[in-house]
C-alpha cells in the first residue's frame, strides 16, 4: 500500500525522493509570478489575439474560460511540472484506487465510489464496495419514492408536504445548495428546510409554520455526536410528542442518516429507518450519499441519479484529461499560482445564478476544513502559505456591496465567476442582466480604467478642468485583477454534479501540491473540547480550570445572563 506522502512522480520516483527538484520549482513559480507583477493583462490580450482561445477548457457542461488571470503559457507549463513533481498523477491514482490517503484517520477517500456505475469495482481492504453503495442508493430510492408518491403518510394519514434535514457542515450545506438549486424541478408538494444553527431561533421559526402530521425530519449526521444536531433533533421530537402523538409514531416521521448505527438506535430512532454511508466518505464530501436523502426526496431518485452521473463524469474527467485540459487541475495550478507566487490570503467566489447563491458557503467547508492546514501529511510544518480564505457571495448582489474593494481596494483578490446559460427560474430579461453584468465584472476588474479613459470620460460628461483634476484619482481603476468564468450549459443536476465534483477535485490537487492531507479536520476540536467545559461552567458556576481571565470574565456575564432566564419551557 503506499503511504500517503508516497505519492508516485510520473518517473516512478516518488515526490518525497525529490525535494530538491520540487522545492526548485517553487521558487521558479515565485520568480515568474514576480515577472507577471510588472505586465498588464490589457497588454496581453492586446499582444496575443488567440488568448482567450487558448486559456479556455471544456468538461462535462461546464465551460472555463481563464485567459484573464496573470500568467502566460510558459508559467502555465512550470505549474504543470510542479503538479507533476509534486506527485498528483500518483495521488489521483491512490485516490480513485481507495487507498488509505487519509493518513491521520487510516481512512481511504471515496466519495468518487458513491457515483460510480454499478458495474464498477473499487476496493476496500479488498472489498468492492459499489455493490453496498448501490444497495443504499436503491434503499434511498424506495422511501423517496414512498414519500413522494404519498404512501408513505404521517400518524394520523396526511401526505408529508414538509420536509426538515437537521444536519451541520458537511451534513447541511451540500444538500442545502443542491435543493435550492434544483427548487423548480422539485416535488409541487414538498418543501424542503433545513436546520443547522443550534440556535433555537432557528428552529422554533421554522416549527411555528409546520404542522406535526404532515412534516418529516430527516436527521443527518456522519457522526450522530454532533452537539447542535442532537439538541435540534431532540427539540424537534419534543415538539412532534406535543399534541397527542405517542412515542410509536416517531417513526414515521423521523428518519436518520448515519455511519453510526448504535447511536442511531440510542436517540430512539428505529434502524430500519436509518440510511447509511461509510467511514471512506468525509463529511464534506457527503451529499452523493445517503446525506444527499433530502435531494433525492425533493427531485426524486432519477435526478439525484443525473445529480451522480455528472459527479462521475467529472470524476472521469480529472483522472484522464491532461493537466492543460483538466478543469479542476487548471483551477487549483491558478489558485496555487496566487496564494504562493502573488501571496494573496482570500479566493472570491461569485454565482450569478440565485439557484447557485449557497455556493460560497458550501465552497467555504469545502475548501477551508480541507487545506486550512499548516502541517504536511508527515506532520511537518509546510513551510508555504496554504489554503486562502474562501469567501463570496452571489455576484450581482456583491456588486452593490463588496465589489468596490475588489475593484478599487489594495488587496488582490481573484475570483471564480460562475454563471449559468440555461437556467430555468431565470427569464428574460433579468437573465440577460445577470450575464452581461457577469462578463462585465470580470472585462472591468481586468481592463481596468487609465487616467486617459477617466479624464476622456468625464470631458465627455461637460465637467470642468479643476472637477476633473479633482476626481481623476478617484475614478482610475489599476486593473490586472484575475478572474475565472465558469460557464455552465444550464443549472441541471448533472451539471451542478459536475461543478461540485469539479471543486472537490480542485481542492484536493491543491492538497497534493501543499502536501497536506485534505480529508481530516483537527482543527474544529479544540472549539468544541473548550465549549463542552464552558457549558459545564454554566452549570456549576465554577471556571474551567486554567481559564484565563477574559474568557471567566465573559462566562460570568454569559452565565448571569442565562440564569436570568426561564427557559425550560419545551419548544411550542
Ligand atoms: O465539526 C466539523 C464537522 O465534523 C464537519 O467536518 C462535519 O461536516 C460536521 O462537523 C458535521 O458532522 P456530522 O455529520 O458528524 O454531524
Amino acid at each position: 500500500m503506499n503511504r500517503p506522502s508516497d505519492f508516485s512522480a510520473p518517473d516512478g520516483r516518488t515526490a518525497n525522493t525529490m525535494p530538491d527538484a520540487r522545492s526548485d520549482l517553487w521558487s521558479r513559480v515565485q520568480l515568474a509570478a514576480q515577472q507577471q507583477a510588472g505586465r498588464h493583462l490589457r497588454d496581453q490580450f492586446a499582444t496575443d489575439p488567440d488568448r482567450a482561445t487558448r486559456m479556455r477548457a471544456r468538461s462535462s457542461g461546464i465551460f472555463i474560460d481563464y485567459s484573464k488571470n496573470r500568467l502566460d503559457d510558459a508559467d502555465l507549463q512550470l505549474l504543470f511540472d510542479l503538479a507533476d513533481a509534486s506527485g498528483l498523477r500518483g495521488a489521483i491514482d491512490a485516490m480513485f484506487a481507495g487507498e488509505r490517503i487519509n493518513s491521520t484517520e487510516h481512512r481511504a477517500v471515496l466519495h468518487t465510489a458513491l457515483r460510480a456505475p454499478a458495474s464498477a469495482d473499487i476496493r476496500v481492504d479488498g472489498h468492492n464496495v459499489v455493490p453496498g453503495v448501490h444497495a443504499e442508493i436503491a434503499h434511498m430510492a424506495g422511501f423517496a419514492e414512498q414519500v413522494r408518491s404519498g404512501q408513505w403518510r404521517g400518524h394520523t394519514g396526511e401526505l408529508i408536504t414538509n420536509i426538515v434535514n437537521i444536519g451541520i457542515g458537511g451534513s447541511d450545506l451540500g444538500p442545502r445548495l443542491v435543493c435550492d438549486a434544483l427548487r423548480p424541478i422539485g416535488h409541487p408538494r414538498l418543501r424542503t428546510h433545513f436546520v443547522a444553527n443550534v440556535d433555537a431561533g432557528r428552529l422554533n421559526g421554522l416549527l411555528r409554520q409546520l404542522d406535526r402530521r404532515s412534516t418529516l425530519f430527516v436527521v443527518c449526521s456522519k457522526s450522530f455526536t454532533t452537539q447542535e444536531t442532537l439538541t435540534n433533533a431532540r427539540s424537534a421530537r419534543a415538539w412532534f410528542l406535543q399534541d397527542g402523538a405517542a412515542e410509536a409514531n416517531i417513526s414515521r416521521h423521523f428518519v436518520a442518516v448515519s455511519t453510526n448505527a448504535e447511536a442511531v438506535t440510542a436517540f430512539g430512532i428505529d434502524p430500519a429507518n436509518m440510511f447509511g454511508f461509510w467511514d471512506w466518505v468525509g463529511g464534506r464530501y457527503s451529499l452523493w450519499s445517503a446525506v444527499g436523502l433530502s435531494i433525492m426526496l425533493q427531485v426524486g431518485p432519477a435526478a439525484f441519479g443525473e445529480l451522480l452521473a455528472g459527479a462521475h463524469a467529472m470524476d472521469t474527467h480529472f483522472q484522464t484529461a491532461p493537466w492543460s485540459q483538466n478543469l479542476p487541475v487548471l483551477l487549483a495550478l491558478l489558485g496555487v499560482w496566487y496564494v504562493n507566487g502573488f501571496g494573496t490570503t482570500t479566493h472570491m467566489v461569485a454565482p450569478y445564478d440565485h439557484g447557485l447563491r449557497q455556493l460560497p458557503g458550501f465552497l467555504q467547508q469545502l475548501d477551508m476544513e480541507s487545506n486550512g492546514k499548516q502541517t504536511t501529511r508527515d506532520g511537518q510544518p509546510v513551510g508555504r502559505a496554504t489554503g486562502p480564505v474562501v469567501w463570496g457571495a452571489s455576484g450581482i448582489n456583491g456588486q452593490h456591496a463588496f465589489y468596490q474593494l475588489l475593484h478599487q481596494g489594495s488587496q488582490l483578490v481573484p475570483a471564480d465567476f460562475v454563471a449559468t446559460l440555461h437556467s430555468p427560474d431565470n427569464t428574460r430579461p433579468h437573465h440577460d442582466i445577470v450575464l452581461a453584468n457577469c462578463i462585465a465584472q470580470a472585462q472591468a476588474l481586468m481592463m481596468g480604467r487609465t487616467p486617459d479613459e477617466a479624464r476622456a470620460e468625464m470631458e465627455s460628461e461637460g465637467l470642468s478642468p479643476e472637477r476633473i483634476a479633482e476626481l481623476l484619482p478617484h475614478r482610475c481603476f489599476a486593473g490586472n485583477r484575475p478572474t475565472n468564468v465558469i460557464l455552465l450549459d444550464a443549472l441541471s443536476p448533472r451539471t451542478l454534479g459536475a461543478l461540485l465534483a469539479m471543486y472537490e477535485h480542485k481542492v484536493f490537487t491543491q492538497g497534493v501540491l501543499w502536501n497536506v492531507n485534505s480529508f481530516d479536520q483537527w482543527g474544529v476540536e479544540l472549539g468544541k473540547q473548550l465549549a463542552r467545559r464552558i457549558e459545564s461552567a454554566f452549570a456549576s458556576g465554577l471556571a474551567p480550570a486554567g481559564a484565563d481571565s477574559s474568557t471567566c470574565q465573559l462566562i460570568d456575564l454569559a452565565r448571569a445572563a442565562l440564569a436570568a432566564r426561564d427557559d425550560d419551557k419545551p419548544t411550542r
